[in-house]
């Protein structure tokens, strides 16, 4: 990828702190992500009368999309049930919006039941957080009410009572990947499953971005993509979620909210957001994937701190790629594919957003590394695995990441144009 420079995160964060950005852990789960005011005026969002994302851009009221056929209505008390009142023992993760709890109902008549019988649930329950809190919880039974694919996390119902803002999702056994790869003393994932997940994501971002009526998701990352109990890959948290441009606009100007670390470049810089922003932050994970180290990571020093600063100068080249790749791994990967999927990440990564690939064009490679089409052309050495005595570390400090906790942290808002 000569065409593609190298990304100077230095100066991305630089501009993000002059813009007022927080580039450190300490926002990650206990603020919100985004404020978007409207200044008071009505809300309207994308609709779909049916379930494809083809139908979706007549503007819906707060009224059109709680009445939603697809989702329930549920009342608090009913949650409370179900979570055994959101006992400390059900809890399953926190993030920057509240607490999420385990939860179990009847999956016919959605009534709660005894834990252990019937079916599942993940209940979000929203801190108060005030309008924006609730604009990015109505932004989500929008999408997730509308949407229905097997890579998008399924949306069972709300609770909108009072103060109480509330999601239900299925279950998703495994959790995040983002527990998968940088929890301590998390099970290392094999090569295979990593691919596999990187698959699931990308048909995910395929199906909102091949859309008629496209959708960006702008908040792709690691925790957001949640594992069923094979390993496959569902996109969740669609609260910032935005329809692509139409007619002859390039992109949608809006203010930048996101994830550091994962959000793109350009998009931090100037607040235009086109599909290629999803891809740049595939690319993050991609990286994530191969290398076990998180996006941002405040426990190394200086431009390690940045994945993507870091692993750069090894991606696209044969020789030096093995190097960044997770030690967790043991060199239990085919080196040609791992080369590919570098070079993939590489080409996600381009400064210049028209250069990097469609997600379409990223899903297809992908299939390509988990089953080469040219089997019979392939030679040994393709499928030869790397040999943990011939890495090198591209760093002294290159520590097992088990030892390091995840630090991407949210992006707070920032206003750049019309939201
Ligand atoms: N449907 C689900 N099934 C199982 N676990 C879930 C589900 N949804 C969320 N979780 C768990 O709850 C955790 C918190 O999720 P949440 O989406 O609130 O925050 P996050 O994605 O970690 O952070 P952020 O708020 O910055 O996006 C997840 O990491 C995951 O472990
Ligand atoms: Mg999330």
């Amino acid at each position: 990828m000569g065409n593609c420079a190298c990304i100077d995160s230095s100066a991305r964060v630089d501009t993000a702190q002059s813009l007022g950005l927080h580039t450190s852990s300490e926002t990650s789960k206990n603020s919100s992500k985004t404020s978007i005011s409207s200044g008071g005026s009505s809300l309207t969002f994308p609709s779909s009368k049916g379930k494809s994302a083809e139908s979706l851009p007549t503007p819906r009221s707060e009224g059109e999309i709680l009445s939603s056929p697809n989702v329930k209505a549920f009342s608090f008390n009913e949650l409370k049930n179900a979570t055994r009142n959101f006992r400390p023992d059900s809890l399953l993760g926190e993030g920057g919006f509240g607490y999420v709890f385990k939860g179990w109902i009847d999956e016919h008549t959605l009534t709660a039941v005894k834990p252990g019988s019937g079916m599942v649930i993940a209940v979000k329950r929203l801190k108060p957080e005030g309008f924006q809190g609730h604009k990015e919880w109505l932004t989500e039974v929008n999408y997730l009410g509308q949407l229905r694919h097997p890579n998008l996390v399924k949306l069972v119902g709300y609770c909108f009572e009072g103060d109480n803002r509330l999601l239900v999702y299925e279950f998703m056994p495994k959790g995040s990947l983002e527990n998968h790869l940088f929890r301590r003393g998390a099970e290392p994932l094999p090569w295979a499953t990593r691919i596999k997940v990187a698959i699931g994501a990308a048909r995910g971002l395929s199906f909102l971005h091949d859309a008629e009526v496209q959708v960006i998701y702008r908040d792709f990352k690691a925790s957001n993509i949640l594992l069923d109990s094979d390993f496959n890959a569902k996109l969740s948290d669609f609260g910032l979620a935005k329809a692509g441009p139409t007619g002859d606009r390039t992109h949608v100007s809006t203010q930048v909210v996101g994830t550091h670390g994962y959000a793109a470049p350009e998009y931090v810089a100037t607040g235009r957001l086109t599909t290629k922003s999803d891809v740049y932050s595939f690319g993050v994970v991609l990286l994530e994937l191969l290398t076990g180290r998180s996006a941002v990571d405040k426990s190394k020093l200086g431009a390690e701190q940045n994945l993507v600063d870091w692993a750069k100068p090894y991606l696209g080249d044969k020789r030096k790629v093995f190097r960044i790749m997770d030690t967790k791994l043991a060199g239990q990967y085919p080196q040609k594919a791992a080369y590919t999927a570098s070079t993939l990440a590489l080409q996600c990564l381009c400064v210049e957003p028209r250069l990097r690939p469609r997600i379409i064009d990223v899903l297809e490679m992908l299939e390509q590394v988990q089953a080469p089409k040219t089997a019979s052309k392939t030679s040994i050495s393709d499928h030869q695995t790397v040999s943990d005595s011939n890495r090198k570390s591209p760093s002294r400090s290159h520590r097992s990441s088990t030892d390091r906790k995840p630090t991407a942290s949210s992006l707070p808002p920032l206003r750049q144009s019309s939201g």
